[in-house]
């Protein structure tokens, strides 16, 4: 055998030992964490709520899950409860929420278990870091929010989006007469804008054939199969899945591919063709940020944040409208009084928009019922105790859940379980919640950054469409049933026919 040989025999069989040396570790390594993870892990607990969990014997019971917890928590004397085997503390304590969301907000980061989960997608994007990246990103972000610039700019296109796709559609429906799913057409309205808002990028979702995006599908999947690592009974499972890549990790590598080839490739053309004059978010960061990755992880963080959460608003408000049409006539008199009886030609500005304090106060109630995103889960860093005694371990998990406070007899009265925009009026004007007993864009340090925009975009479509339009659902009042996800969105859609308003 030449020396040539030699050396390329020798260099394979290092190659072959080093792989087995890698694998073996590997293989060992993932062992003992497993095996650290049983040993902290509850497995099975006698108690009534867990059994019930392991069961399933609440689905006999309660339509969802977020039903079951809002029983709990109501039967609970501290509105607060434990799932022992899913490590979880569950409250619907304001107090409580406070504390973790604002007193002791160091203690209670989002923590490795969730960034995990959604860090293949999410990257190191606002929604899913702690820390000094999340302050930069933080700070980057409210300076761009608040800017009048930005805020003209998205409600430019919101208004143009309602223009010239969504009131035309509802033309055609009208003229159909059919039956279609509003769910749907709030999310591919909601995903045109913040696509145009966030990477200045339209996927035309809305366009009069309802065409199906590639980019839509493939986000909607990788959020999808994110949310459902959160399920698996162990994280490992999925970490296998993805190592191996295999089953739905390796759908959602390619999903997670199709959302950055996109990014990539908005990145590039804004690079080629200059930034500077443009109003999108992906333009404004570029003006102080070099890195690609980083980019795409904070553009599509917005995706996330603003992709199903105003869809999942809005659908709430128009199937709770349908059970109380006295509250249709009031916002339609409250429009027309604000904007004058030319509306038909324009549309509301943001100050107009502003003094519907009946409007403001419509669309706070329905999401006070109905959350859009009805939980949210901290890990806390160090031992602590929470304002009504509960001990809270280091490392485990707490919740806080904006659904179950929305039914609360405690905050919200006897009436709790009824849609009552009245509620949030004294004398004519909107009366603004605590945010610790109203969590729905969470509240305290980390509050959604996105509010103002996101309720100018739902009142501008309500607006839109209550002045030409009656929205009526085909079922009134039957039992809404969420799909698993990170935002609550109905399983069988909101099947709605629309017809001209009635004089
Ligand atoms: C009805 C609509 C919306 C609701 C109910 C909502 C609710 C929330 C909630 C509960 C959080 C906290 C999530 C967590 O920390 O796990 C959040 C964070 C956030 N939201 Fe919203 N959101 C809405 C719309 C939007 C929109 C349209 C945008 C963007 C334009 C946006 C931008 C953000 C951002 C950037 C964060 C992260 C803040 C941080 O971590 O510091 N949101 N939102």
């Amino acid at each position: 055998m030449s020396s040539e040989g030699v050396i390329f025999v020798s260099v394979e069989s290092m190659s072959f030992t080093c792989g087995v040396m890698f694998f073996s570790f590997t293989l060992f390594f993932s062992c003992f964490s497993f095996l650290l993870f049983i040993s902290r892990m509850k497995l099975w607990c006698n108690c009534d709520t867990c059994k019930s969990y392991l069961t399933l014997s609440w689905c006999a019971k309660f339509p969802n899950l977020c039903d079951w917890y809002t029983h709990l928590l109501k039967n609970s004397p501290t509105g607060t409860i434990h799932v022992h085997v899913l490590g979880n503390t569950i409250t619907s304590n304001p107090d409580n929420v406070e504390h973790i969301l604002k007193t002791n907000f160091q203690n209670y980061p989002k923590g490795k278990p969730f960034s995990a989960i959604l860090g293949d997608l999410l990257g190191k994007g606002i929604f899913n870091v702690d820390g000094d990246s999340w302050k930069f990103q933080r700070k980057m972000a409210s300076l761009e929010l608040g800017s009048v610039t930005i805020r003209s700019y998205a409600m430019e296109l919101v208004n143009e989006e309602i223009q010239t796709r969504l009131l035309p559609l509802m033309e055609s429906k009208t003229a159909q007469n059919a039956v279609f799913d509003m769910q749907d057409i709030l999310r591919r309205l909601s995903f045109d804008n913040i696509c145009k808002f966030s990477f200045g990028l339209d996927p035309g979702c809305l366009l009069p054939t309802l065409p199906v995006s590639d980019l839509a599908v493939a986000f909607d999947l990788a959020s999808k199969l994110s949310a459902e690592r959160a399920m698996t009974a162990s994280p490992f499972i999925w970490k296998a899945k993805r190592f191996l890549n295999v089953g739905s990790e390796k759908r959602l590598r390619k999903a997670i591919e199709v959302v950055n080839d996109v990014a990539r490739e908005m990145i590039r053309q804004r690079r080629e063709m200059g930034f500077k004059s443009r109003n999108d978010l992906l333009s404004r960061f570029m003006g102080s940020i070099n890195d690609d990755v980083y980019l795409r992880d904070i553009v599509v963080s917005f995706l996330l944040a603003g992709r199903d959460t105003v869809a999942s608003a809005l659908t709430g408000f128009f199937n709770l409208l349908s059970r109380r049409p006295e509250v249709e006539g009031l916002i339609r008199e409250e429009v027309g009084r604000v904007v004058g009886q030319a509306h038909g030609s324009g549309f509301p500005s943001f100050e107009q928009l502003r003094e519907m304090h009946y409007l403001n106060a419509a669309i706070h109630e329905s999401m006070r019922l109905f959350p859009p995103i009805q939980f949210d889960s901290k890990f806390a860093r160090e031992d602590d105790v929470l304002p009504d005694g509960t001990f809270v371990r280091k490392g485990s998990r707490v919740t806080y859940h904006p659904y179950a406070m929305g039914r609360m007899e405690q905050i919200w009265g006897p009436d709790c379980m009824e849609f009552r925009p009245e509620r949030w009026i004294r004398d004519g004007v909107f009366v603004p919640p605590c945010p610790f007993k109203y969590p729905v864009f969470q509240a305290g340090i980390r509050v959604c950054l996105g509010k103002d925009l996101a309720l100018m975009e739902m009142k501008s479509v309500v607006a839109a469409l209550l002045t030409s339009f009656d929205v009526r659902v085909v079922q009134p009042g039957q039992e809404p049933r969420f799909s698993p996800g990170l935002t609550a969105t109905l399983r069988t859609g909101l099947p709605v026919r629309v017809s001209h308003r009635k004089p």
